[in-house]
């Protein structure tokens, strides 16, 4: 909670020490240090008006311009090499910001669970050189130091439950109940957020104020239970658990690949420790894939306040909760075709668990596309992450699956938003939906 309004308070200077280009119009830049790509947002507000429109240039080759490769946290080993990686991106978001506006617009570069991964010395000399970098670049006059950072998981899931809000306050539709959460599935982290039914949180508690408005919101992130770190964590375990016999190197099976895919995955190969690369040959064997899944959730592990989710960690019940899972929770939906690409649909834990057995039974040869490799996996780990929150397996109305959620675009991005109060600025905040 203190986190929290030192976040607001923070922002809130920002957005008081935003300039103005002509015609009273502020931008503000956000660079989105994902764990596998940096994205840069550009945002509009003017004084007159409470919305904050995010700014996308029209030529899909301009839009792509904004996006680099890899993620910041790959800089670990050569942090001077963030700011050369970072300066072109910082000079295509100054194409479309006027000139004039240059020296007024705040730059601000927030990376997940990528960074968080790496340790806090790393981090520090990668966050040195990206402020270097912002410095130098167009946006160097208004550029305030300390304002690139790692953000924790539990704001990254407030900033989430946050973006939603806003999206299903803009909604003239009837309204959602007004207990609703989010579920986000990223590489390295998940989080889960949400405005419990009776109100009792008794950990990972934040208070969120919009306007008159107090919401007291749970959100808690799971690190290393994101997609690719999961799937690393179970390289691991087949690893450890490997049947005796077979020499150094030898392959061995992976039954949440489907048959056909083969993957390298660096293990600890132990006694000392010592990273080794050992290939993992699919057998798409779902039941099999489940029950080794299940053990990364450490579901066995001691509850120390009651109830407990999956790791020993605390939740409050989900009942009586609405929630729109995002990200890879629903481009799996989408790969197992559950849902279009455009479309916002229930679906049940019992369905991405039998389009899944369906889909790892397939050979890759069938199935093959540059994101397919994680389907079989994650159509095994979801429901069972679910089921770990308390999600009822068959209910298709618990859980909204969606990229985009009531057609606004939400997929990856940043939302500044400024809530004024009396014609002031209260305060600025930041959201994010990855
Ligand atoms: C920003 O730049 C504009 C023109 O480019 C100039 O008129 C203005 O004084 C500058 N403001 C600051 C705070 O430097
Ligand atoms: C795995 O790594 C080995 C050794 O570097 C390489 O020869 C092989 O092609 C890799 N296999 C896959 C599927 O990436």
């Amino acid at each position: 909670m203190s986190l929290a309004a030192s976040l607001l308070t923070y922002t809130a200077a920002l957005a008081a020490s935003a300039g103005s280009s002509g015609g009273g119009v502020h931008w503000g830049v956000v660079i989105d240090c994902g764990s596998s790509g940096s994205r840069a947002r550009l945002y509009t507000w003017t004084d007159a008006s409470s919305v904050v429109d995010e700014f996308t240039p029209t030529a899909p080759a301009d839009e792509a311009a904004l996006q680099i490769e890899p993620g910041l946290s790959s800089f670990a080993a050569d942090p001077a090499g963030a700011g050369p990686y970072l300066s072109p991106l910082l000079a295509q978001a100054a194409r479309w910001v006027p000139a004039a506006a240059h020296n007024s617009t705040r730059v601000q570069a927030l990376a997940t669970a990528g960074m968080r991964l790496l340790p806090a010395h790393a981090q520090a000399r990668v966050w040195q050189a990206v402020e270097r970098a912002i410095a130098q670049s167009a946006f160097g006059a208004a550029h305030a130091a300390g304002s690139a950072m790692t953000l924790s998981g539990e704001f990254e899931g407030l900033f989430n439950w946050m973006t939603i809000e806003y999206i299903l306050a803009r909604d003239p539709r009837a309204a959602e109940s007004p207990y609703f959460g989010g579920l986000d599935l990223g590489g390295a982290s998940t989080q889960i957020s949400f405005r419990p039914a009776d109100g009792v949180i008794l950990q990972d508690a934040y208070r969120v104020r919009r306007g008159e408005e107090a919401y007291r919101l749970y959100s808690h992130s799971y690190m290393r239970f994101g997609q690719d770190q999961a799937k690393l964590r179970l390289a691991q375990l087949i690893y450890d658990t490997r049947a005796s016999g077979g020499g150094e190197g030898a392959p061995l099976t992976n039954p949440c690949a489907n048959t056909g895919l083969n993957e390298n995955y660096t293990v600890d190969c132990g006694a000392p420790s010592r990273p080794c690369t050992r290939l993992f040959v699919g057998s798409g064997e779902h039941s099999a894939c489940k029950e080794l899944t299940a053990t990364l959730l450490r579901l066995d592990s001691e509850c120390l306040l009651a109830p407990c989710a999956a790791h020993g960690v605390y939740q409050p019940s989900v009942s009586g909760v609405h929630f729109f899972a995002i990200s890879a929770f629903f481009y799996t939906a989408n790969g197992l075709g559950l849902l279009g690409w455009s479309e916002e649909k229930g679906i049940s834990a019992a369905e991405i668990d039998q389009a899944g057995a369906a889909f790892c039974a397939k050979p890759w040869a069938e199935v093959a596309s540059r994101y397919a490799t994680s389907y079989c996996f994650a159509s095994a780990y979801i429901p069972l992450l679910l089921r770990a929150y308390g999600v009822p397996y068959e209910d298709q109305s618990f859980i909204t699956f969606a990229r985009k959620i009531r057609g606004f675009n939400s997929g990856w991005t940043y939302i500044y938003r400024t809530i004024r109060k009396s014609g002031s600025v209260d305060f600025l905040y930041l959201m994010s939906i990855f």
